[in-house]
């Protein structure tokens, strides 16, 4: 194992894409940011230097961090944010995950621009559970906004107002060939007749659940969020926000030019960015001028196409990857997740739109929850966050009956190895929706899934804890639940929350907060010195 290095710039940069240039906030000038190479093991050291006018984080989503939940990057969770001027210095250790994973700013809406790939190899001399690709490519879908991200989530935070979507879907930043302005360019994949590559990709779209295809090439799903899977072969991925998936794709079409398109899945009426963002795989000694394979992606409200994906993906299970999946539960939980009335019903903003987690709209602390955890401060947080409904309901009935929220910083106690399981149900307070729900520092396997209210005296008998996917960010469906386990084998405090950032500003969040261990390894390591101060 050894230690790799990297010195993450925060920097404005002028960016043109759909005709608009504009300043964004970048990691060393590159958009996408720079990717971080690192092999199953290794330890990661980046310094993280903020040049830029906000206050910045940097989360490692999905890295583990087992123990060492100071660098994990939420804002105010774990870390005050790095302000301008200041550095901090991430230092942490890849633990049992090998594949793709992304990091991105962890505050306001900034990681709409600053994210990028985390490509975790095997161990040296470790093969791939798979065959070996001939050549890999991170591929990172996102979006492209013309205005301000940072107006728009002031907007978001407005009475009575929806927050405006993105103007364009990219891949690899760029809105691609089918847009408006494709003389800008866009990216492009070489590729050999025969050979075998293996594409990471990456959802680091804000706001938007995204399908995607590749015209006359079907894909292998070897991987998600850093986990071996049973090779799964389709022809149109899910991935939500914060996902990550790695597939092969064959180069069997002998020549020609083929696209490769990404769009949104929502299946309700909410707006939605309807923009498909384009990139082109081009087979070697194809003439640039020939024309281009297309593909239609799937209707936005495609929710047969992305059910079926999602009940596709099972674990690898095997003698060397097993699927440690807990098979007793000491603290069973049920959380409501979805939309709430506003509590101040004469408060100026009384109309703003609010969502919460069994009734509990999450209000951020001033400073970070980790350092109040470990310095016993009292006052920033209590420990009360309800592992139940307080008034259960016809969660998707209609209309629902219970719309109420209350304003808390709460957070729910786990003492260290317990066995965790969480369902989480969806709610029709204002509509169903579907929820990518994202834990941190922890992988937690997903073990059942539902339409309609979660029953607790049937719905368990169909658990799979054999083969569960395992990951760290889960789609609960539209009207429907979805049920996860973990063990909390990491103290600290994690967050929990909906990775659609509009969501996580109106307050679909909350935290664990895990005890140490009594053994001589289950401590959360001591603050480091340049931690940042609020
Ligand atoms: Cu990728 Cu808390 O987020």
């Amino acid at each position: 194992c050894r230690t790799r290095h990297y010195k993450f710039n925060v920097v404005l940069r002028n960016k043109t894409r759909l005709c608009h240039t504009k300043p964004i906030v970048t990691v060393n000038g590159k958009f996408p940011g720079p990717t971080l190479y690192a092999r199953e093991g290794d330890n990661v050291v980046v310094k993280v230097t903020n040049h830029v006018q906000y206050n910045i984080t940097i989360h490692w989503h999905g890295v583990r961090q087992l123990r060492t939940g100071w660098y994990d990057g939420p804002a105010y969770i774990t870390q005050c944010p790095i302000q301008t001027g200041q550095s901090y210095v991430y230092n942490f250790t890849l633990t049992g995950q090998r594949g793709t994973l992304l990091w991105h700013a962890h505050i306001l809406w900034l990681r709409a621009t600053v994210h990028g790939a985390i490509v975790i190899l095997p161990k040296l001399n470790v093969p791939y559970p798979f065959p070996k690709p001939d050549k890999e490519v991170v591929v990172i879908l996102g979006e492209w906004w013309n205005s301000d991200v940072e107006a728009v989530i002031n907007t978001a935070m407005q009475a009575g107002v929806a927050p405006n979507v993105s103007d364009a879907h990219t891949i690899n930043s760029y809105p691609g060939p089918l847009s408006n302005c494709s003389s800008e360019g866009g990216f492009t994949i070489p590729v050999e007749s025969g050979k075998t590559y293996m594409l990471r990709i990456i959802n680091a779209a804000l706001n938007e659940e995204l399908f995607f295809k590749v015209a006359g090439h079907s894909l292998t799903v070897v991987e998600v969020d850093a986990i071996y899977t049973k090779p799964f072969k389709t022809n149109t991925l899910l991935i939500t926000p914060g996902q990550t998936t790695n597939v092969l794709l064959t180069a069997d079409q002998g020549s020609g030019k083929y696209l490769l398109a990404t769009s949104p899945f929502m299946d309700t009426p909410v707006p939605v960015d309807n923009a498909t963002g384009t990139a082109i795989l081009h087979y070697t000694g194809t003439l640039a001028t020939s024309a281009t394979t297309f593909t239609n992606p799937p209707p936005v409200n495609a929710t047969p196409v992305a059910t079926s994906f999602t009940v596709g993906l099972r674990s690898l299970n095997s003698k060397a990857f097993p699927a440690n999946v807990p098979l007793t539960v000491d603290h069973s939980l049920f959380f409501t997740v979805g939309m709430g009335i506003n509590p101040c019903s004469t408060c100026a903003n009384a109309t703003r739109a609010v969502s919460a987690v069994n009734n509990v709209s999450f209000v951020m602390p001033t400073t970070a929850l980790l350092q109040a955890h470990y310095f016993k401060i009292s006052g920033v947080f209590t420990e009360d966050f309800p592992g139940n409904p307080l008034i259960p309901f016809n969660y998707t009935g209609t209309p629902p009956t219970n719309l109420q929220t209350m304003n808390g910083t709460r957070l729910y106690r786990l003492p260290y190895n317990s066995s965790v399981q969480v369902v989480l149900q969806d709610t029709s307070v204002l509509a169903p929706e579907n929820h990518p729900i994202h834990l941190h520092g922890f992988n937690f396997f997903a073990v059942g899934r539902g339409l309609g209210n979660f029953n607790q005296s049937t719905d368990p008998a169909n658990f799979n804890l054999v083969d569960p996917i395992e990951r760290n960010t889960i789609g609960v469906p539209k009207g429907g639940w979805t049920a996860i386990r973990f063990r909390a084998d990491n103290p600290g405090v994690w967050f929990l929350h909906c990775h659609l950032e509009v969501h996580t500003t109106w307050g679909l969040k909350m935290a664990f907060v895990v005890d140490n261990g009594k053994g001589p390894n289950e401590s959360l390591i001591p603050p480091p010195s340049d931690l940042p101060v609020c």
